[in-house]
């Protein structure tokens, strides 16, 4: 029997602006600098700075959680917003280091904020989740299925941390962002173009081996540091650089933009070597970054979330700038995402 396909509820509904209506971060209280690392392996700030750019992390209390952080960093852009739990229709929660396997880190902030009648789920795109679920969010959004959308990172990656290894452990730190999207009728602010990529080639580069179906929690495992961060640092360092700059271009080109229409680009804050290597390659000043590493390292999929919070917060972001968001992670995974704000 011939299938008569159900009309489309887009085909009658006019285009949709996707605007983020609130922003808001949290991280954790305890400073953790690179002379108290030095005290835990062999290194020293001299090593960590000069490589990395960071000086300090913050690390989760042992009873603070990702959906804790997530709680309060979602709290803080609801506020903003002008929005009750009630108003949110879906959570999506980017985080490589949920509460548990299941159920979702979402369904537990669900609770903690009193989004009642919100749908909730994680997306697994490592340090470039939180772009995955803007783009996610928006397609929702401008597909007339929802109106208001959370969009979290949230990450407690000390969890995940080999803190007997040198090489990964200086890198790391927990905290959490958080974006409120919404539709807005009229006007040109919003989102404009959103690019997402992935190449599963590389996934062993960075990856936590452990702690899946594949490689279940055993003892013999947990002593082989399985269920924890692995990453060959070089490879990624150079991965990272292309495809963000691809993800920049990409992102710039759909929007009809050039670089040099950028008022600030929030990029992934994992290495300040990284980022000056991209803005080399664009040719624009590195100070057109916003970077916080210095003060957070590398927090994943929370870190271009509370990036965004601090450069809307402190002003460095004003209404009418076109901002360029670029990330990467482990997948490998890497997205580039243009707003006017
Ligand atoms: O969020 C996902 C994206 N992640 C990233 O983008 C990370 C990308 N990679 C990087 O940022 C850099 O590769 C690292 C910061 C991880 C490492 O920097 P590097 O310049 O690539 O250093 P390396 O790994 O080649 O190590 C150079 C030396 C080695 O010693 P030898 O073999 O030359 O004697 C390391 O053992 O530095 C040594 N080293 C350290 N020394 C003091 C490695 N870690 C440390 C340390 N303190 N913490």
């Amino acid at each position: 029997m011939k299938r008569t396909p159900r009309s489309s509820p887009q085909s009658t509904k006019p285009q949709r602006t996707v605007s983020i209506i609130g922003t808001g971060s949290y991280v954790p209280e305890r400073i953790l600098s690179n002379a108290d690392l030095s005290k835990i392996v062999e290194t020293d700030d001299e090593w960590i700075t000069s490589r990395t750019g960071i000086k300090q992390r913050r690390i989760a209390a042992d009873d603070e959680f990702t959906s804790d952080m997530g709680a309060k960093a979602a709290r803080a852009a609801m506020e903003q917003a002008g929005i009750s739990g009630d108003e949110i229709d879906l959570i999506l929660v980017a985080t490589a280091t949920p509460d548990m396997v299941f159920p979702a880190t979402a369904c537990f902030i669900q609770t903690k904020i009193g989004a009642r009648k919100a749908a909730c789920l994680d997306i697994s795109a490592a340090c470039a989740g939180f772009l995955f679920a803007v783009e996610i969010a928006q397609q929702f959004i401008m597909s007339h299925t929802y109106d208001t959308v959370l969009v979290i990172g949230a990450e407690k990656l000390s969890s995940i941390t080999d803190w007997t290894n040198r090489n990964t452990c200086v890198l790391f730190g927990d905290g959490a962002g958080a974006a409120i999207l919404r539709h807005r009728g009229g006007g040109t602010h919003g989102l404009i173009s959103t690019h997402i990529a992935s190449d599963g080639n590389y996934a062993d580069i960075l990856w936590m081996p452990g702690g899946g179906c594949k490689t279940p929690i055993t003892r013999e495992n947990a002593d082989d540091h399985l269920q924890t961060i692995k990453m060959s640092g070089k490879e990624v360092y150079k991965q990272a650089v292309n495809s963000m700059l691809d993800a920049a271009k990409i992102a710039l080109d759909k929007a009809g933009l050039t670089i040099d229409d950028i008022a600030c680009v929030i990029p992934h804050q994992a290495n300040i070597r990284i980022i000056e290597a991209i803005a080399g390659r664009l040719k624009i000043s590195v100070d057109k970054f916003f970077v916080n590493l210095d003060c957070y390292g590398n927090t994943s999929a929370a870190a271009v979330a509370i990036a965004l919070d601090q450069a809307n917060r402190s002003g460095r972001i004003k209404v009418g700038d076109y901002v360029l968001m670029v990330v990467f992670g482990g997948g490998l995974t890497w997205a580039g995402s243009v707003i006017e704000w």
